[in-house]
């Protein structure tokens, strides 16, 4: 049973939130401004991002929607650019959107579904990353939070793109923590194990033999919500995390130790 405590750790801050049109990226958006954050939703699909902006707005929180590409250097720019002309800072930048092929080994991936998965995976972090430091850097600091998966840490069967990509964020978050410590920006990562309720596993929990292979793995007997993910964003992103950066926080539910 996952329990969600409303707080106020983000009241007054900009928070961006990729991929927030749906799944775990709707929950945190929606978690960081019932806590008080100004709220930029980033994500190329307009529809559910616009459902995103009106949840949070019907529970009395601030929102705005970015159209964004995140594989895109110029739309990531105007992203940022545009929730610190809308709410004056960036102190926050979730970076969550991801694509990737499932169900293909490396023999099996084409090249066009490699290119489109490194982009939107990883790509994505690194133009995030790019375009959001020099911002926090200039205002005294700020966090970034990204998406990685227990499957940059270990391998799940036939998601060769996704593993590889994921492994990337996980050694960027490194990267990024350690080159800008010093100016104030912290960078860690959080790893989902298998979460239910998202766009991205309905196809998971279709598949009875991958479902099979993963429930096997998890201990505590169920799958994650995205809730559960959103307390660990919130966490990583809040002063409570003060002294943590370059970390990559595992929420599995004890899937990587079975
Ligand atoms: N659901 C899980 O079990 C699970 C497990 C481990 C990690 N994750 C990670 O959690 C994150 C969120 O996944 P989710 O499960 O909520 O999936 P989801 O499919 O519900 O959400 C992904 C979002 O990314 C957006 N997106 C895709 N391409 C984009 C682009 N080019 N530009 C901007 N936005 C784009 C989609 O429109 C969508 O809103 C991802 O990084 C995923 O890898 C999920």
């Amino acid at each position: 049973m996952t329990t969600t405590v409303v707080r106020d750790r983000f009241v007054g801050k900009s928070v961006i939130v990729t991929g927030a049109a749906s799944g775990i990226g709707r929950e945190t958006a929606r978690r960081f401004a019932r806590e008080g954050a100004r709220v930029t939703v980033a994500d190329i699909d307009e529809r559910g991002g616009a459902e995103t902006v009106a949840l949070i707005e019907a529970e009395g929180g601030t929102a705005r929607f970015a159209a964004t590409d995140v594989t895109d250097p110029d739309a990531v720019q105007a992203m940022v650019d545009g929730a610190v002309a809308a709410y004056g800072r960036l102190h926050v930048l979730h970076n969550n959107a991801y694509w990737a092929p499932l169900g293909r080994s490396v023999v099996d991936t084409s090249m066009q579904e490699w290119d489109r998965a490194i982009a939107t995976t990883l790509t994505s972090v690194f133009l995030g990353c790019k375009a959001a430091i020099p911002h926090m850097v200039e205002a005294g600091g700020g966090t970034i939070v990204n998406t990685a998966s227990t499957s940059g840490l270990a391998a799940t069967p036939t998601f060769a793109a996704y593993i590889a990509a994921k492994g990337g964020v996980v050694a960027l978050t490194r990267s990024v923590a350690f080159d800008f410590g010093r100016q104030g920006i912290r960078c860690n990562a959080v790893a989902p194990g298998l979460i239910k309720g998202t766009a991205a596993t309905e196809p998971v929990f279709a598949d009875p033999e991958r479902l099979a292979f993963l429930n096997s793995k998890l201990v505590m007997g169920r799958p994650g919500e995205p809730t559960d993910i959103a307390n660990a964003v919130l966490f990583l992103a809040s002063d409570e995390s003060a002294f943590m950066t370059g970390q990559t926080m595992v929420v599995d539910g004890g899937r990587l130790i079975s």
